[in-house]
């Protein structure tokens, strides 16, 4: 059986449910939400509404309507960024993020934004105070994300979140390695955009995203089309969700995401963070012991996720990573896991590093067999 520690990318297994949900929907009512009036579209809908009222009820967001479903983090961030920002404005980041966040920015300085990237650590740690010195007249949005999907570190978006609202700028949050597993209130944090992938902590199924809007804010749309609603009408409907859900949405994978979340809820997030915190202690612990290990990040299991990056002395990441799938059964992320910046930040954009991420289904037993696995593979390349 493989030992899957690569949730950061795709969280696997998903909780049975969801599996469930999703079969039930395809087989009983795969019907078109939101287009037509007959029985089975309507319970397609139906299905639709319901995630979306599970999302509020994670987040603390008020209105369902300002959940937008998209396909992933990535076009949920798209949206937000290229949504809000117009020529001149000013958008401030930070360098451990992720390339949905980089490249749109980087996109955007082809129209005329303009943009700092707030340099962190060498454990990828953000001083919130650099947040508010690049802070200009034109700055229109801060925009990071609440964990590095490097090396876990979590970031001050309480904080952050004060500072904009103090400055009247808007805050955007990737909550990609967060969501599902550490408190977001997007109230008490003044989150006004949140963008969270489906797949990942929320436990629901690839091809599903979502963009929180808090209300009064209008983006600009992305994409224009049938929204089953004003079909009199030939330019895009202003009412939201519509506005920004254009084309068939992905019911059956809406459906598996809400099918996540009541798992989440029924399961309670602070039993997951805990459980998950509990292996990332062990790990770190247990690899702080083996010496040619490098570690990389806070090494605190209250300071980041349950993420670990790592690297054996000057061994090629991806070599390793190579190793211990074929040899071991371990699946592990090695390289630069699209966040180059982060990289550089934290002192590997040459080695990279080998990723083990951590879900609410691994066990202490197979945190244990990784460790025998590293002290094997590290005593091989002694005698190499
Ligand atoms: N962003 C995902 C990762 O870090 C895919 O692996």
């Amino acid at each position: 059986m493989t030992i899957y520690l690569d949730n950061a990318a795709t969280t696997f297994p998903k909780p049975e449910r969801v599996y469930q949900e999703m079969d039930s929907c395809l087989r009983n009512y795969g019907a078109n939400p939101g287009r037509s009036g007959h029985k089975l579209a309507l319970d397609a809908g139906r299905a639709i509404y319901k995630t979306r009222e599970l999302v509020c009820q994670l987040f603390n967001i008020e209105n369902p309507m300002q959940v937008i479903f998209t396909s992933n983090a990535t076009d949920s961030l798209n949206l937000a960024l290229k949504g809000v920002l117009r020529s001149g404005d000013h958008v401030i980041t930070t360098s451990m993020e992720h390339n949905s966040m980089v490249r749109p920015i980087t996109a955007l300085e082809e129209i005329g934004v303009e943009n700092t990237i707030v340099q962190c650590d060498e454990q990828g740690v953000l001083d919130p105070q650099k947040i508010k010195t690049a802070i200009k007249t034109n700055t229109k949005l801060i925009a990071m994300t609440h964990a590095s999907n490097v090396t876990g570190t979590l970031m001050p978006i309480q904080e952050v979140g004060l500072i904009a609202k103090e400055q009247g700028i808007y805050f955007l949050v990737d909550g990609a390695q967060t969501a599902g597993v550490y408190d977001i209130d997007v109230q008490k944090m003044n989150i006004d955009l949140f963008a969270a992938p489906g797949h990942k902590g929320l436990l629901g199924p690839q091809g599903t995203g979502i963009l929180y809007i808090r209300e009064g804010i209008e983006l600009r749309h992305m994409k224009e089309g049938g929204t089953g609603s004003k079909s009199e009408q030939l330019q895009q409907p202003e009412i939201i969700p519509d506005r920004y859900e254009s084309g068939t949405p992905n019911t059956p994978g809406i459906v598996g995401l809400g099918a996540g979340i009541d798992f989440i809820l029924k399961t309670g997030i602070d039993k997951i963070r805990e459980h998950e915190e509990g292996l990332l202690k062990v790990m770190l612990d247990e690899f702080g012991n083996i010496d040619k290990l490098r570690i990389y990040g806070p090494v605190d299991p209250k300071r980041q996720t349950a993420v670990v990056s790592i690297n054996i002395g000057d061994e090629d990441s991806s070599e390793v990573s190579y190793v211990l799938d074929k040899v071991y059964d371990i699946a592990v992320r090695s390289g630069l896991h699209c966040a180059p910046l982060a990289h550089k930040t934290i002192g590997t954009f040459e080695q990279g590093t080998i990723r083990f991420s951590m879900g609410y289904f691994n066990t202490h037993e197979e945190i244990m067999k990784v460790v025998t696995a590293l002290k094997q593979i590290c005593e091989e390349l002694e005698n190499e």
